[in-house]
């Protein structure tokens, strides 16, 4: 049986003071919902407030990006080893948000803008190196946009994804990475992707760890689910039988909310 994982990713949300605060509120989860992994990754600048709050608590604090060097000439980037230093055990890397993929595209994201949003497989694959070198837990995001699922590219887009991003690991690395499957179109849009197709997608990045890696790599694997996860709809998606866990956007910014969510986990 793999173990429940809820992450709760704040985006660009929340001063040092008011992460602290929702910090507060969420830290008892490690104590009531022992069953399952909660980890809060709030931005860079209130990684350390925040972990402060959480310490012993039992959520994990994690981070949102990485980059893949341990230190050199690159203005704006942060090192594994950094995030390790301020107690952070866990990162996003391949969020379709650093991949320059909106859920809700704003007016005047052209591409000259969208390419500040630079992730590619590759880089996906050096980050996620990177930070399981560093002993950091990965949780790998990928997922298909609207007009991809609509060509019916979903599960090449989806398969293509978590190759690229696990090209060249090795059992160790990857017995520390979480996958993520989050369809663009149902980011921060209110579309939640139908459990039924959420799962049977879920069982196409199992499937796709199995073909690059075994049968017990496939077994051993977690997957989340993320794209407008709410406490009503929780419940549903985290009974399926491919999905063990939620990386939860805006609803993990309301404490009451992020708290049913853990606790619609299946004991
Ligand atoms: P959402 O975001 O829950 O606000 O849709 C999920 C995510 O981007 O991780």
């Amino acid at each position: 049986m793999r173990r429940k994982i809820i992450a709760g990713n704040w985006k660009m949300h929340m001063l040092t003071a008011e992460g602290r605060a929702l910090a507060r509120e969420l830290a008892p989860l490690g104590k009531e919902a022992p069953g399952t992994d909660v980890i809060v990754c709030p931005p860079y600048t209130a990684l350390s407030a925040v972990g402060e709050v959480l310490a012993g608590s039992g959520v994990h604090l994690g981070a949102q990006d990485v980059f893949w060097k341990e230190k050199g000439a690159y203005t704006g980037q942060v090192a594994p080893a950094m995030l390790v230093d301020i107690g952070v055990s866990h990162v996003i890397v391949g969020h379709s948000e650093s991949r320059g993929r909106f859920g809700v595209p704003e007016p005047g994201m052209d591409d000259a803008v969208l390419a500040h949003f630079g992730d590619s497989d590759k880089t996906v694959n050096l980050k996620l190196r990177a930070a399981r070198a560093a002993g950091l837990i990965v949780l790998c995001c990928v997922g298909e946009t609207l007009a991809e699922r609509e060509a019916g590219q979903t599960d090449a887009v989806v398969s293509r994804q978590v190759a690229g991003a696990l090209e060249g690991l090795d059992a160790g690395e990857l017995a520390g990475v979480v996958m993520a499957y989050e369809p663009v179109w149902a980011i921060g849009t209110g579309k939640t992707c139908e459990a039924d197709e959420a799962d049977r997608v879920c069982g196409v990045i199992r499937s796709e760890v199995g073909r690059l890696f075994g049968g017990s790599a496939a077994d051993a694997i977690r997957i989340q689910y993320g794209g407008s996860v709410k406490p009503g709809n929780a419940g549903d998606l985290l009974g399926r039988p491919n999905i063990d866990g939620a990386l939860v956007g805006g609803a993990s910014l309301v404490a009451a909310d992020f708290a049913a969510i853990v606790k619609a986990c299946p004991a």
